[in-house]
This record gives C-alpha cells, structure tokens and sequence, in this order.
C-alpha cells in the first residue's frame, strides 16, 4: 500500500502527492534562496506526516516549539552533555518517540557539536531498533558546510561525519534525511548528492542554479527557471515525488514558525529627542546594587585602644563648658579640616589618622565625639571623596550604605567614583583612584576597579579607544568616558598650508 501525504497543487492544478515508503529510502533535498519558502515546506512534510512515521527535528532557531506541542513531540534541549545526548538519541530509537533536538541559545560551534551527537546517537542504536525514521535538518549547511568556517575543525570534522553518516548510511538503519538549504555551494557535495528527491525553490546565484542543474541532470538553460520561482513554489524531482520535474505550489501549515515574513510597518512617531533619551538613558538596564555584607571587622579594638588610652587625656575637665552645640561641631570640623589639609593623610592608616583625631578632639575636651570610630570611618571615607557629611539624596544614601560592606580602605575610592558618576564627570584616573586608596602605584587603581567590578558595586565598559566608562550599581549614574592614564596628550595638528586656507 502507498501512503502519500499532499505537498501542494502543481501549475495544473493537480495535487501533488509524496510517497512517504518511498522517501524513506531516497531522501530529499531542499533548496532555495532566503524566503523561498523552505521552512515552510519542511513544516508542511512533518505536520502531513507526523501520525505516519517516526520524526526527529534538528531545530536550530526553536521554531518547532508550537509544532511539538501540537504532535506530541519531545523537546530535548541542548543543555546536556555529549554522552546524555548519545543515550537520549538510543532511548528515542527503541521507544520510537518522535522528538524535536532544540538548539536555540547556542552558538554555531555548539550547535555543530550538540548535533553531532544526537544524530550519532540516532545512528548507533542497537539493530533490533533500526525502526524507519525521518529526520529533518533545515539550514542543513550549519551543520554539513562544504568549507571550513569560522569554527573549529574539531566540530565541524564531528558535525559534518554525522551528516554524512545520516545521509549516505543511514538508509539501512531506518533513518532518512529530509535537509534544506538557502545556498547548494555551502553545502558539502557528498551530503547532497545522496538524496534522491529534490524540491528546488526560487534562486538566484548562478553557482546555485548550476550546482541544482547537474544533480537534477538538467541542462542550465532549464535551471534558469529557478529564477522564476515565486516565494512558496518549488519544482518537484524524484523517485518520491515525480519522475518528470513539475512546479508545485506548497499547501499551508498548521502551526506557525516564529519568524514571519517582514513586512512593512508603520514607523513611531517620537521626536529626536524622546529617542535620543529611550536610546541613550542608562533607566532599565542599571545593575543592581549589591547585596550589603555585614562585616564584623575590628574597629572596636582599634576603637577601645584608642580612646581609652590614659595619655591622651591631658585636659582639666572640672572646668564648665559653656559652648554651644553648633561651636562645638564647627571646631570638630575643623579639626577634621586640618588632618584632612595634610597631603599624606591619604596614605596613612586609618587607625593613625582617628588617634589624631582622638588627640585633637580631647585636647579641647570634645572627647563625646572623638569617640564614635563608626562614625569618623565613614566620615573620613566621604571626605576622601570629597563628599558633604550631611548628604540626604536617597540615592546617595544607598550608595554610602552599600560603600560600608566594602573593606575599608576601598569605601573613599568607591564612594570617589560615585560622586564622579553622579555629575557625570570624568571616571578618576588610575592615579587618583590608588591615591586615594593609599596607594602611590597607579596598577592599583585598575586593581581595585576590577575587585569592585567583579562583586557588582560597579559596572567597567572600555570603548575602542580604551576610554573608561564606570557604572554605579543600584542608580542610574555613570561617569564621562575618560582615559585611565588621564588627559592623553593631545597629537599635533598638521599645519594648514596658507595656499589651502584662501580657498
Ligand atoms: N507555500 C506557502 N504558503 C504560504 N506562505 C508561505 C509559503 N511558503 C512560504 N511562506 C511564507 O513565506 C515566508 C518565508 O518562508 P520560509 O521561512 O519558509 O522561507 P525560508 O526559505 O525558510 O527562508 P530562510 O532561508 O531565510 O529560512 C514565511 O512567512 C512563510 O510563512
Ligand atoms: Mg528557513
């Protein structure tokens, strides 16, 4: 008994039927140019055929996701590794379970291996299970190209023996290859001369149409009507479909592929500058501020010791104290002013500097706030920054909370960064950035970028010119681009002739 399934009507109107016994022992070969309608046609074979026979699809732009649910289909995913692959392709055969290999997410080099084993898999299965299966593979030059490409010789040796394997022995183990192609000449020859069908769509390039005349034995003048073609119709060859060449136009689909056609749609009117902002505006893709550690680090110790130091107290206390509250913060501050005016207080412990502190503060008896150690770290950290002490902005206050999770000598360098990006200034030159770490050597400043980076307090983008853009976790804010070296020097103009110049 034949059992066809209807591809299309011909120019005549008549239905054109495949012999699906036979297909399977002599393979089709599709080809076309993009949009000819290849897909299309695949879809139209596996959805006719899918309550026939055995399916397996090698779905490269997880396009067969609507179709699997509709027939039943298995989806395995590419996720797994070559051996699980191999063992998931011997399951299929021996359950007979027709199934769609997604590939979606990889890249070439991957989808060349990944198919690799799933097909060599297919094809090794125990003998008792060399049911009769049809396997498809569109863009069958991904996976069997007539050239080596841009991947690697080891995946393309893997991909293209598989291939081969499927399209020259796979007769005898039941598997038959139905393959589409946009370009005959990427295709590895061996691959395609093995089917004996051949459904050719419209075409253009003349290497094409002449490497489609000779294996349909067609003269090239003939093959010129491939040209002709419109977008859906193919002409039809072979012992499956017919023994004369005739043009079928294929019949619709049941489920949908995702990429349609492109067709033309109405532009958006938004003004230049609405787009220059949805372009441009750092909003959606902010990274997230990290999520804060609590350290337990030992400022206490170095707290108790500090204050609690006898010496230090070298001033009579019996006496009253008639300032004001705001006298006293005004000398605090200058205090801090004057520690902060020294040039090495950048590169001096921060134990040292808050003994200074300490000192100064007790010497004109303001002990109560030389006392919080807390308080003068995060003090000083703003400072080295140059930051008020009294920031409110809520923005600011994120960061300054997740400034407290990093170590300590890295918040004044971080918090740096922040106020460069939050006026959208320069992002601080190597130098600085070591500097105000403590730090005289500028490879510590890419250094501490790097440690910041990689917890996610900030985001490094380098353009072409390796110009620096830094990016604040959590908010919006982002420096100019800036070189990490600094201002580089600026190249000389060439002098403009004067005979140039009265032009
Ligand atoms: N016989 C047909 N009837 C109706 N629509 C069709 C037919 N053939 C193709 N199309 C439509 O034309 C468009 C392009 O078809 P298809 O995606 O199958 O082309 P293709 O040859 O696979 O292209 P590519 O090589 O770029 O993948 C699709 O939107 C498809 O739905
Ligand atoms: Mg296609």
């Amino acid at each position: 008994m034949r059992v066809g399934i209807e591809l299309g009507k011909t120019s005549s109107g008549e239905p054109l039927q495949m012999d699906l016994e036979e297909l399977l022992s002599t393979r089709l070969l599709v080809q076309g140019n993009s949009g000819s309608g290849k897909s299309h046609l695949l879809r139209r074979i596996l959805e006719q055929s899918a309550g026939l026979v055995q399916q397996a699809i090698i779905d490269p732009e997880g396009d067969f996701g609507a179709f699997a649910e509709r027939y039943g289909h298995v989806v395995v995913d590419a996720a797994r590794s070559a051996g699980d692959l191999q063992r998931i392709a011997q399951r299929i055969r021996k359950h007979r379970a027709s199934v769609v290999l997604d590939l979606e997410g990889l890249d070439a080099q991957d989808q060349m291996l990944c198919a690799a084993s799933f097909l060599n898999g297919l094809f090794d299965a125990d003998r008792d299970c060399w049911f009769p299966m049809l396997i498809a593979v569109d863009e069958a030059q991904l996976f069997a190209p007539a050239v080596g490409g841009e991947t690697s010789d080891e995946a393309r040796k893997a991909s293209l023996g598989a291939m081969t394997n499927l399209m020259c022995r796979g007769r005898k183990r039941g598997l038959a290859g139905i393959i589409a192609t946009q370009r005959l000449a990427k295709l590895a020859k061996n691959v395609a001369a093995e089917a004996s069908n051949f459904l050719m769509g419209r075409t253009f390039l003349d290497i094409d149409m002449a490497r489609a005349a000779d294996l349909l034995g067609m003269e090239r003048r003939q093959a010129e009507a491939f040209r002709d073609l419109v977008s859906g119709q193919f002409v039809a060859l072979g012992p499956a479909l017919s023994r004369r060449p005739v043009e079928v136009r294929i019949a619709g689909v049941e489920t949908k592929s995702r990429s349609g056609r492109p067709s033309l749609m109405p532009l958006p009117e938004a003004d230049a500058e609405d787009l220059n902002d949805l372009i441009f505006d750092a909003g959606e893709d902010i990274p997230p501020m990290p999520q804060p550690v609590r350290k337990a680090h030992a400022p206490d110790v170095v707290q108790r010791l500090v204050t609690q130091q006898p010496h230090l107290l070298l001033v009579d206390s019996s006496e009253p104290d008639t300032r004001s509250e705001t006298e006293k913060q005004s000398e605090v501050d200058a205090i801090f002013a004057e520690i902060l005016a020294d040039p090495d207080a950048a590169f001096r412990p921060v134990p040292l500097i808050y003994q200074e502190f300490v000192y100064h503060c007790r010497m004109r008896r303001l002990e109560d706030y030389g006392n919080d150690m807390a308080a003068f770290r995060r003090r000083l950290a703003l400072a080295r920054a140059g930051l008020d002490s009294g920031i409110e902005d809520p923005d600011w206050l994120r960061v300054l909370e997740a400034s407290e999770s990093l170590p300590e000598e890295m918040q004044g360098v971080y918090l740096l960064i922040a106020r460069a990006a939050s006026q959208g200034a320069d992002c601080p030159e190597d130098g600085t950035l070591a500097r105000v770490y403590g730090s005289h050597s500028p490879s510590r400043g890419r250094w501490l970028l790097t440690f910041m980076a990689e917890r996610g307090y900030i985001v490094c983008d380098t353009d072409f010119r390796g110009y620096r853009t830094v990016r604040i976790a959590g908010v919006g804010w982002r420096t100019a681009p800036s070189h990490p070296k600094g201002a580089l020097p600026v190249r000389p103009q060439r002098p403009v002739r004067a005979s140039r110049l009265a032009k």
